[in-house]
């Protein structure tokens, strides 16, 4: 790939470099993501799985489901991607990682600065005590009770309607605000507030790019669309910084 000459100065100078991804990140190691043709919201409704109410009304159905994407994210392996990412960290003299992705890949891939907008698919609570439960039996399909209070067991994601953790969307919105180089890869930017970040950096100053096959409602916004895969074009963009700051 062709990378602008405005884009590698601009990295190469940049004290502050801050990344915000989406499902499209991890479309490479097999994970499926939302909106594409096939995507999760196609074969299902966001409200059938995805919010509390849903969760009240037929805990075990919401808990199998959450139980078969675990099991499929367990059984996937980082991607060149995930991996261009981790290895940016040492590159830049701040590198903030600020993931929608709920997969667990970019930990997975090695990046120790990771901010999740929207929790981790591993992790779980009670929703009476809030008492953290990690290890569960994946096998397991029947919502599970605490062991301290009898409350169901949630995972923790953010479902529709409920507020994203504060202290990672505050540092987030703080860091956009504050980066010289700001990339949006792999996501639709359809769902708030995550998708206001790129723009957040646009608008303070920032050099914005975005790295996806296609173009989305906020590329009219950014400095440039970097068309291609994340896994490919990371790839290549890391070789490259690589080579410019020797
Ligand atoms: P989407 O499914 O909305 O968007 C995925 C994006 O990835 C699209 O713009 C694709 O063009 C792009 N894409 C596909 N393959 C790619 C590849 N190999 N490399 C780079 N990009 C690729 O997923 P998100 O934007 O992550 O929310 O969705 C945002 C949120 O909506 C998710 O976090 C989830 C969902 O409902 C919650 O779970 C709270």
């Amino acid at each position: 790939m062709n990378f602008s000459s405005e884009l590698i100065s601009r990295l190469r100078d940049a004290k502050v470099v801050s990344v915000l991804t989406g499902a499209g990140v991890s479309a490479e190691s097999g994970v499926p993501t939302f909106r594409d043709p096939g995507g999760i919201w196609e074969k299902f409704r966001p409200e059938q799985l995805a919010n509390f109410e849903a969760f009240m009304s037929d805990p075990d159905f919401v808990w199998s489901w959450y139980q078969h994407r675990r099991e499929i994210m367990r059984d996937v392996k980082p991607n060149p991607g995930h991996f261009a990412l981790a290895e940016m960290e040492s590159i830049f003299p701040e590198f903030n990682l600020i993931t929608q992705n709920i997969d667990n890949l970019h930990f997975r891939a090695g990046s120790k600065r990771v901010t999740e907008l929207h929790g981790n698919i591993e992790r779980n609570y009670c929703i009476k005590c809030r008492i953290f439960v990690d290890e569960v039996d994946v096998k397991e399909k029947k919502v599970l009770k605490c062991a301290e209070c009898g409350g169901l067991i949630r995972p923790d994601v953010v479902w529709f309607g409920e507020m994203l953790p504060r202290k990672a969307l505050v540092f987030a919105e703080d860091r956009a605000a504050n980066s010289d180089v700001f990339l949006s890869i792999g996501t639709s930017a359809e769902v708030y507030p995550a998708a206001m970040l790129p723009v957040i950096a646009k608008r303070s100053g920032a050099y914005t790019a975005e790295i996806n096959p296609h173009p989305t409602s906020i590329t009219p916004e950014l400095d440039e669309l970097l068309m291609g895969k994340s896994g490919e074009v990371l790839a290549e963009l890391v070789s490259r910084l690589k080579g410019a700051l020797k």
